[in-house]
């Protein structure tokens, strides 16, 4: 099949920017898919600038965004991965430039920020994504599958923790840059939770911390999610405990989860082999004793299996060229990334970061 090329440009050429898009889409054309090919950068950084207009011949670089946004070198797509507080505001100008838009996470600032966003994206006919990149884990789809398999029973507790000590100086510990780990770390494990909980959100409490930081933003998250399925969500990222906890852990009433290394154990029960169980209603114990009366023992199987599924990957840059040249349905759509920037306003609730 023909491939016509999505002519990108962009915006900031740092860890996200270079790193991740930059080279992303050399090695896409180093293997020889050339869907996406770099017309211009963007950043007020010239070694950047040049380093790029070498790595991409015919790529022009811009100092200058208002520039850029007049001249565009035939760019019809623009990841931006500048700081996060600028993702709004950039967005929107290069929407109503003409410009198909990804912008890095977090998608705003706000869900008034995030709406504004939708409502340009509308009105100039561009596609609009957000790069939760997250969303692609294998893992992750995995973990749907398997909660979907039943094997678990009802599920109704899923844990995420991420932890190391890890001191931090650079923009990202600053509020005014959209910095914090709510705005930086937590846009991929709330959208990935969101997934899991498969019921729109009914409460959300949250704790935010500075602990090791250099910063005026928070380095230590703790939210606890509700669906109205009843599920509850319990996340926590910090970069203040310096042990590493079980990445994902799921409960169920009839199994349980938890990874460890790159696998998943489950202990699971067939719930044919379950007898019934009524409650006793009496007002002592028979002989003292705690648990089943009478007694019981269960049949355990456990089961370990790969967590990283490669059959459960997605390639987020073939889904968005599917999606910018041949219509397909975004793979991830602004309205989803809504519902995250909600949640996280509510866990600022009632915090010092709000
Ligand atoms: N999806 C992911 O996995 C992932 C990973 C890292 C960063 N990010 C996101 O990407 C964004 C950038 O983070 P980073 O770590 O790459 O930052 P960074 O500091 O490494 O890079 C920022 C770049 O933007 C340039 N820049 C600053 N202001 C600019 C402007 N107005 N116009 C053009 N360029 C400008 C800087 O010179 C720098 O080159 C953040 O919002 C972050 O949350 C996402």
């Amino acid at each position: 099949m023909s491939v016509k090329p999505i002519k990108t440009a962009i915006a900031g050429l740092g860890r996200a920017g270079w790193n991740i898009h930059g080279r992303g889409i050399l090695s896409r054309r180093q293997a020889g898919k050339l869907d996406f090919e770099v017309v211009a950068v963007i950043d007020p950084m010239d070694e950047r600038l040049k380093e790029a207009e070498t790595t991409f011949p015919g790529c022009k670089g811009f100092k200058d965004w208002q520039t850029f946004l007049k001249e565009k070198n035939g760019a019809e797509f623009i990841v931006i991965a500048t700081q996060s507080v600028d993702h709004g505001p950039m967005s929107m100008d290069a929407l109503k430039a003409g410009l198909h838009v990804m912008t890095e996470k977090p998608m705003a600032m706000s869900v008034k920020e995030a709406d504004k966003m939708i409502a340009t994206a509308k009105k100039a006919k561009r596609i609009m994504t957000i790069h939760q990149n997250r969303r692609c884990d294998a893992d992750l789809h995995h973990l749907v599958h398997i909660i979907k398999s039943g094997i678990l029973g009802k599920v109704f507790m899923i844990k995420q923790y991420g932890s190391n000590f890890a001191r931090r100086n650079d923009w990202q510990t600053l509020r005014k840059f959209g910095g914090g780990t709510l705005n930086n770390t937590c846009p991929h494990t709330i959208d990935q939770l969101l997934l899991l909980l498969d019921s729109p959100v009914e409460s959300v409490w949250g704790d935010l911390q500075a602990c090791v930081t250099a910063g005026d933003a928070e380095d230590h998250v703790k939210v606890l999610i509700r669906g109205k399925n009843g599920r509850v969500i319990d996340m926590e990222v910090t970069s203040a405990y310096n042990f590493s906890q079980p990445h994902w852990q799921v409960m169920g009433t009839l199994g349980s989860l938890r990874s460890e290394g790159d696998e998943f154990v489950i202990k699971h029960l067939d719930p044919k082999k379950l007898p019934k169980l009524k409650a006793v209603a009496s007002k002592a114990v028979p002989d003292r004793k705690y648990g089943v009366i009478g007694g019981e023992q269960l049949e355990w199987q456990e089961t370990r299996v790969k967590a990283k599924d490669p059959k459960f990957e997605v390639n987020f840059y073939d889904r968005l060229y599917d999606s910018i040249r041949n219509k397909k349905k975004l793979f991830v759509t602004p309205e989803s990334v809504r519902d995250q920037l909600r949640v996280i306003e509510l866990a600022r609730k009632g915090t010092k970061f709000n």
